[in-house]
């Protein structure tokens, strides 16, 4: 058993981990201000993983735990610092998911994602350099590839994002790179996610954005639950299979074990830095998963032909074959099965989170 400080650890693809890092049996520590989430996520995590429902807030608590919660910010060195004294000063590894993720927001506030994404992990770097815990998984994305040259796209793509928020999320791993240059002994995995959606197959926790969802399968969900009317479809005429975008999608369940893997090859071997592609290999398009999705719910999703819209490429596809030699790593669910999922969090959660 480790102790994992998870930040972000109550956002959508925190608290998916949360769940496979509680089943692998680790100890977490959760460091989150809530700026894009809540608790409830996180005292789903503890039902769903057999702990007391009180535990999450309830730190400092006597006795063993599991789970335990700081409300903090990553650009706040007290803040981190609290959360390792949460892990009685045993944090073996750092999963990093905190961070702001909106292509649109980040073209109208780049000082502010320069700040979260790139100031807050400065901060917690710091912190761990300090404390002495150099172990670091980084959540990527694939939104730093740009418009690729060719399909699939591995790691050795050119570096090209085309926006701040990718701009961002380039710049962490520029100061990983430096950081594990400049000392030994560090273990860092930056996982360069593709298309996350769907849920926990329970249906307790999924994904539960504010506002209008700006990505396509929250929003075909509200779509389908009555919340919204109409999908808009960004484009019928790309060069793809039926004209519309096509995007390698990932089960949430799938990604979040491949943040146990890297834990595992992160420890099992000597000190290195590494960069992994997170995907299925596989391409759908944006009609492909309207289809499936009405095949999941049985409801029909009106949807209509609208303008591209600015800064989608026609398709972004992985090649997962790195992940898959260093890790053992690969999808195992399939698109059925994540909008199988998906639908159940929305419709056991038409209103996500908010009761
Ligand atoms: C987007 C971001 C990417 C980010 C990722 C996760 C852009 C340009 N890219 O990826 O940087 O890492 O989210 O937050 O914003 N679509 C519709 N109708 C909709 C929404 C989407 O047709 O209402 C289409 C899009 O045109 C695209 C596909 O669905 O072809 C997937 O879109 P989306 O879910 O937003 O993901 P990405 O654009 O791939």
């Amino acid at each position: 058993m480790a102790h994992v400080l998870i930040t972000g650890g109550a956002g959508f693809l925190g608290s998916h981990t949360c769940v496979a890092l509680l089943q692998a049996g680790h100890r977490l520590v959760v460091l989150d201000n809530f700026s894009n989430s809540g608790p409830e996520a996180l005292r789903r995590v503890a039902a769903l993983a057999g702990l007391g429902v009180g535990s999450v807030d309830q730190w400092p608590q006597a006795g063993d735990w599991r789970l335990r919660l700081v409300r903090g910010d990553i650009r706040q060195r007290e803040d981190v610092e609290a959360a390792f004294r949460a892990g009685e000063g045993a944090i073996d590894a750092v999963i990093h998911f905190a961070g702001l993720k909106a292509v649109a927001e980040s073209v109208r506030d780049p000082l502010a994602y320069w700040d979260v994404n790139v100031g807050g992990s400065r901060c917690l770097l710091a912190v761990m350099g300090r404390l002495g815990c150099r172990t670091l998984v980084f959540s990527s994305s694939a939104t730093l590839y740009g418009f690729p040259d060719s399909l699939p796209i591995a790691e050795t793509a050119p570096v090209r994002p085309i926006n701040p928020y990718g701009n961002t999320k380039a710049a962490v791993e520029q100061l990983l790179a430096d950081t594990a240059a400049s000392a030994s002994g560090w273990r860092i995995a930056c996982l360069r996610y593709f298309n996350p959606v769907g849920a926990h197959p329970s249906g307790r926790i999924g994904e539960d954005p504010s506002g209008v969802p700006n990505n396509l399968f929250p929003f075909l969900s509200q779509v389908a639950v009555g919340r919204r009317p109409a999908l808009q479809v960004y484009g019928g005429d790309w060069p793809t299979v039926d004209g519309t975008g096509v995007r390698d999608f990932i089960h949430v369940m799938d990604l979040a074990e491949g943040h146990t893997a890297a834990l595992d090859l992160l420890w099992s071997e000597p000190p290195q830095r590494l960069t992994l592609n997170l995907g299925s290999g596989r391409g759908h398009s944006v009609l492909e998963v309207v289809r499936a999705f009405e095949r999941a719910s049985g409801l029909a999703v009106p949807y209509v032909i609208a303008e591209r819209r600015a800064g989608d490429v026609a398709s972004s596809v992985a090649d997962p074959a790195l992940a898959a030699a260093r890790m053992g790593w690969h999808t195992r669910r399939d698109l059925d099965a994540m909008c199988r999922d998906g639908w159940a969090w929305q419709r056991a959660n038409p209103k996500g989170y908010a009761p």
